[in-house]
């Protein structure tokens, strides 16, 4: 089981009125993480396995998961953004490719949020491409209700309401990830009216 420092990660002040409230604690996501590392295990018993994390949601889920798992495994990290402002996805493009040869291995591919479906389905169209022998996807979080994308996931840690979190590696524009917990921001940090007039940067989906 993942340790837990208990005092080494208060919440800083500043952030302490963005934050609505705590939706998953760090011992209940340390509980989760032990249960999916013995699924994936199981499952993947007598294999090496080539392991696909989406940079950067997944840095603290991953670092959990993988000091459980008991497998000989590599790692390697993809990374994609989107072209949109606020918390919609928009248009995805790689900016991390894959550096591994994953033709004929077994892959497991980590997120943070299965959300809509975009990034999962965008990433496993390109792992697929590259003839694995199989691959199986595992989330942190799932919002069932939001999908657009004809995607699931093999092993998830938690199926939540549709709402914006942030925390345990999910980010809002790139601050709240080393909250040991995953929290929920007050809507209207991120419901800001956009300006029309204005070209959508370039924001990582990460
Ligand atoms: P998708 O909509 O399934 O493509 O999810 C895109 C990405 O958006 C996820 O990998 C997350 O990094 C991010 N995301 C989705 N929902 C949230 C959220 O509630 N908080 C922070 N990031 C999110
Ligand atoms: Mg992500």
């Amino acid at each position: 089981m993942p340790r837990r420092l208990k005092s080494c990660n208060p919440v800083p002040v500043r952030w302490r009125k963005e934050l609505q409230r705590v939706l998953i604690t760090d011992a209940q996501i340390a509980r989760r993480v032990e249960v999916l590392s013995k699924q994936i295990q199981r499952d993947f018993k007598g294999r090496e396995l080539v392991i696909v994390a989406v940079l950067n949601g997944t840095i603290m889920f991953l670092a959990d998961l993988i000091r459980c798992l008991s497998l000989p495994l590599r790692l390697d990290f993809v990374a994609v953004s989107s072209y949109g402002l606020g918390t919609e996805s928009g248009q995805l493009v790689f900016t991390k490719e894959l550096r591994l040869d994953v033709r004929g291995r077994d892959v497991l591919l980590v997120d943070d949020i299965l959300d809509t479906g975009r990034t999962l389905h965008r990433v496993l169209g390109k792992i697929r491409e590259l003839s694995p022998r199989r691959i199986k996807t595992c989330v942190l979080l799932e919002k069932a209700d939001r999908r657009v994308e004809k995607v699931t996931a093999d092993y998830i840690g938690f199926s939540i309401p549709d709402l914006f979190v942030v925390g345990y590696g999910p980010d809002f524009a790139e601050r709240y990830r080393n909250l040991p917990f995953i929290g929920v921001l007050h809507p209207h940090l991120y419901s800001l009216p956009t300006t029309p007039t204005l070209p959508p940067p370039l924001t990582s989906a990460g």
